[in-house]
């Protein structure tokens, strides 16, 4: 997005506030929320955190022991405080991190996607909302910490839909291998001997069954099937996927590897190997407590909290599923069009009243190669019946707003 847009496209959620706060219940004290605006949103050229997404910040759900993604990361801990080697336990670390840490620590090139300010939240060019837990690796690491797991909220621009919110849970894991049980070998300096070696077989053994043992708690199913697939992470070698199959249905839970060479040479232990692996609470919960819609961890509606008890995976019973309301629209997009500043704008307009953003349609005229697209928006509260009138409102506002702020031409 242009700066321009950007800075537009803050004054406009500025402007919109009311409408957006309305939809949170209870609303946050107004220093609270203030707090919360002025330390995200920098001033920055850019910055593109929206007021949304800064009073998301801080509500800490890993941390309560009632909630699903508390329940499911005690559980997570329970199980590693049960093995042989001791886990330090971290959960507050600030979500503020540099791209340094989030990205080139762990070998994350400058023009990966994922760096870009269409995926991910900048508080200024260096400051970021972390992406993923995965930023604390080297810093913990640095300052000695050998097998440790750390769990907190991580942010990402992103599509809208019942399994994606811009702001999620994970749970990374580290653990590094003494010299005895790399056979007595701290030289790693050739790197295709590394990989090729025993020792490395060792480290990708246990990973694996570790993180098997772990699944198999956490869904209480000593004969659930897993599966492991190759994948790839820049800050992994090698890297993998694994699978469990949970009601009829291969279900991806985590990522994971032998922890890159370079990445640890960059915390000064090049003398060192391990293991690390990344998870998402919120995928996990929403399988096994049947959490419908990813929106539900933010409620603070009662019925929905008062059907979990902490140290307890339980089924969640849907109090009511009140009505859609969907709408369309349709626009001509500028060159500089990206989908991802749609979704924000939409999410600053109706919060999380919107259940999910559809394109559609979309096609270019050959004439003018102008590009249109068609969005379909799913209203829908998780706790309330909505009305006409404020959906047609947010609509319209959604409408004005696409066509000042990101300059498209409505159809
Ligand atoms: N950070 C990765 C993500 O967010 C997940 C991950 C993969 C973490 C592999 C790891 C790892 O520690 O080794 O998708």
């Amino acid at each position: 997005m242009p700066r321009q847009g950007v800075v537009m496209l803050l004054a406009v959620a500025r402007a919109l506030r009311p409408v957006a706060r309305s939809v949170r219940t209870p609303v946050r004290p107004r220093s609270t929320v203030a707090e919360a605006e002025s330390r995200f949103i920098t001033g920055h050229p850019d910055c593109n955190v929206t007021p949304y997404i800064a009073n998301l910040v801080g509500r800490d759900l890993h941390k309560k022991s009632a909630h699903p993604l508390g329940i499911i990361k005690d559980r997570i801990e329970a199980y590693f405080a049960g093995l042989e080697t001791s886990y330090d336990v971290f959960d507050g670390e600030d979500p503020v991190v540099t791209t340094t840490q989030c990205f080139d620590d762990l070998n994350i090139p400058p023009e990966h996607p994922g760096r870009s300010k269409s995926d991910t939240y900048y508080l200024t060019d260096t400051e970021l909302l972390r992406t993923h837990t995965s930023a604390h690796q080297s810093q913990h690491l640095r300052q000695g910490h050998e097998a440790f797991l750390c769990t907190g909220d991580v942010y990402r621009r992103d599509e809208i839909d019942a399994s994606h919110f811009p702001a999620f849970h994970q749970m990374e894991g580290v653990k590094l291998f003494s010299e005895e049980e790399m056979n007595g070998q701290t030289d790693f300096s050739d790197k295709e001997a590394w990989l090729a070696s025993p020792e490395c077989d060792i480290v990708a053994k246990d990973l694996k069954a570790t993180l098997e043992g772990l699944i198999k708690y956490v869904f209480d199913d000593p004969d659930l099937q897993t599966r492991w697939r190759d994948d790839y992470f820049p800050f992994t070698e090698p890297s993998f996927e694994l699978d469990v199959f949970y009601q009829d249905e291969w279900l991806e839970v985590l990522g994971c590897g032998v922890i890159h060479a370079d990445v640890l040479d960059r915390c000064g232990l090049a003398s060192r190997r391990g293991w690390a692996f990344g998870l998402g609470l919120e995928r996990l919960a929403m399988v096994l407590f049947a959490i419908p819609d990813i929106r539900l961890f933010w409620t603070d509606d009662e019925r929905f909290h008062k059907q979990f008890k902490a140290g307890q995976v339980s089924t969640f019973k849907p109090y009511s599923k009140y009505p859609p309301v969907f709408k369309d629209i349709a626009f001509w997009c500028p060159e500089s069009y990206v989908e991802n500043d749609f979704n924000e704008l939409a999410r600053s307009i109706g919060g999380e009243l919107i259940e999910r953003v559809e394109n559609i349609d979309t096609f270019t005229n050959p004439k003018t190669g102008k590009t249109s697209n068609c969005y379909r928006i799913t209203y829908r509260s998780m706790d309330r019946s909505l009305t006409d009138v404020e959906i047609n409102a947010l609509q319209d506002s959604l409408r004005d707003e696409a066509a000042s702020a990101l300059s498209v031409e409505l159809r």
